[in-house]
Order: structure tokens, then C-alpha cells, then sequence
């Protein structure tokens, strides 16, 4: 059984070295559900209770109740990676594997954070929205941009926001030290997806630099919309190019700006 099957979100973290095992062995690609399954609500977010301020207690463990349901669907699209690609590059699945299993040790240190609050997981809805982004249908290049370098590079930015407000407010230094701790090694999670990306077009003889304009063109409609400024230091870090960052600029006004009607 993969993560993505087992409900028990205790069970998902405790197995995910095994899970990750059993999928780097598939001969054949595996199906992966529509939904991943959970032991709480699974709800869309505009269903969601609205959040309370970082000065509260419940606040805090609101977003890192948040932060959890990231985690989890970081860790579950790794394994689904693994399943649905079971022909990608030894190296590849390699890194991620190390990846997926730094995706669990986030999940435990969000849902110890809840904990020490005096919450728990399960207290609130969680959402999907990320293994929605993804598909079947993706090629290898399409997934690695859509989770690594989309998805997760969005991340780094929304992690950065929030590492400044926690640090404006009156919230315990654990927390903020989960967050600043996560944020950190999600850049390393980010430059393996930039790497990849540029390896795996190399191999099929395609130019990253014009590749990446297309193939966001082409995905940009069904995935979800991130407003966040660009942090361009972190991107950096992460291995964007100035030029990808640029694009991520410009799509970001995009997002911003309701398009006319007519
Ligand atoms: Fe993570
Ligand atoms: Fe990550």
C-alpha cells in the first residue's frame, strides 16, 4: 500500500520509507487515486473556516495546521511520481526519495507545532488542490515544473511572507523556528526540480530556456493561481534562471489583474 492509500496520517509518516521503497521497484506505472485518502475533512478551500490572526494560539495552529496539509501532499506527490514514472532516471528517483521522506519529517514537525498549541490535527479542513494540479497525462518535464518548480517554488516565496509576519507577532519561538526550518529546506527541494528539469531536457535534446516558457504557456490554465511577491534571492538559490523569474513576474500581474470581459 502507498502513502497516498493509507488513511492514517501517523501511518502515512511511519511508512513513507517503505512506500517510497516499494514504488522506486515498480517495473510498471501504478494508478494513483483521485483524491488521496485522509483520516479528516477533506474540503475545497472556499469551504474552509476563515483564519484567525498569528497573535492567537489558534491562529498559529491554523497555519501550521495549513502548513501539514502542504507537507502531506508534498510527500504523497512524490510517491505518485515515483509510481506514474517508473521509467525516469535512476538519479532522479534517487533524490526523490530523499525529498519525499524530508516532505514526512515537515508533516511530524507541523503536527508537533499543532500539538504543543494545544490542537490537533483534524481540528480544521484540509485541501487537495495540489495533487489536483498534477495528471495522468503529464509528461515527466510537466510534473517536475508543476510540483517542483511551480507549486513548491511558490512555496519558498509564501514561506518567506510568513516567516515575517510570525516574526511581527507575539508567536512562540517553536514555531517559528518549524517555519524557518521547512522554508530552508524546501530551497534544496526547489534546486532539485530546477536540476532535473535542465538535466532531463538535456537528455532529449530540448533547450530548457525556450522549453520553460512554452511549457508554462501550456499549464498555467489549470493550475492554482500563487499572488505571493517573487522572492528573487530565494529563487535564486533554488536555481531559477532570471529569465524564469521574470516569467513568474509577469504571470504573477497576470493572476493579479481580472481580465477584461469583452
Ligand atoms: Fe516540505
Ligand atoms: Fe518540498
Amino acid at each position: 500500500m502507498f502513502s497516498f492509500e493509507i488513511e492514517d496520517v501517523w501511518e502515512k509518516i511511519e511508512r513513507i520509507q517503505e512506500s517510497c521503497e516499494a514504488a522506486f521497484k515498480l517495473k510498471a506505472p501504478h494508478l494513483a487515486p483521485e483524491e488521496p485518502a485522509r483520516d479528516i475533512d477533506l474540503l475545497h478551500p472556499k469551504f474552509h473556516p476563515p483564519k484567525k490572526g498569528f497573535s492567537t494560539p489558534e491562529g498559529q495552529a491554523r497555519m501550521l495546521h495549513d502548513l501539514a496539509s502542504i507537507e502531506l501532499q508534498a510527500m504523497e506527490l512524490g510517491v505518485r511520481t515515483l509510481v506514474e514514472y517508473p521509467d525516469a532516471p535512476e538519479g532522479f528517483k534517487e533524490e526523490l526519495v530523499a525529498v519525499t521522506v524530508s516532505e514526512a519529517e515537515h508533516l511530524r514537525m507541523c503536527l508537533e507545532g499543532i500539538h504543543s498549541l494545544g490542537f490537533k490535527w483534524g481540528d480544521w479542513p484540509v485541501h487537495s488542490a495540489l495533487w489536483r494540479a498534477v495528471s495522468q497525462q503529464d509528461s515527466l518535464l510537466d510534473r517536475i515544473l508543476i510540483v517542483h518548480r511551480y507549486l513548491e517554488g511558490s512555496g519558498l516565496d509564501a514561506g518567506d511572507t510568513l516567516i515575517r509576519r510570525l516574526e511581527g507577532s507575539s508567536g512562540k519561538a517553536t514555531i517559528q523556528h518549524i517555519v524557518k526550518q521547512i522554508n530552508f529546506e524546501e530551497i534544496g527541494h526547489v534546486d532539485f526540480g530546477s536540476r532535473w528539469y535542465r538535466e532531463i531536457c538535456r537528455s532529449m535534446k530540448i533547450d530548457p530556456n525556450a522549453d520553460f516558457p512554452e511549457r508554462m504557456d501550456s499549464l498555467r490554465a489549470r493550475l492554482p493561481k500563487r499572488i505571493e511577491p517573487i522572492n528573487h534571492v530565494l529563487r535564486g538559490k533554488a536555481g531559477f534562471t532570471d529569465e524564469e523569474i521574470q516569467y513568474y513576474e509577469k504571470l504573477r500581474l497576470d493572476f493579479l489583474t481580472p481580465r477584461s470581459e469583452n
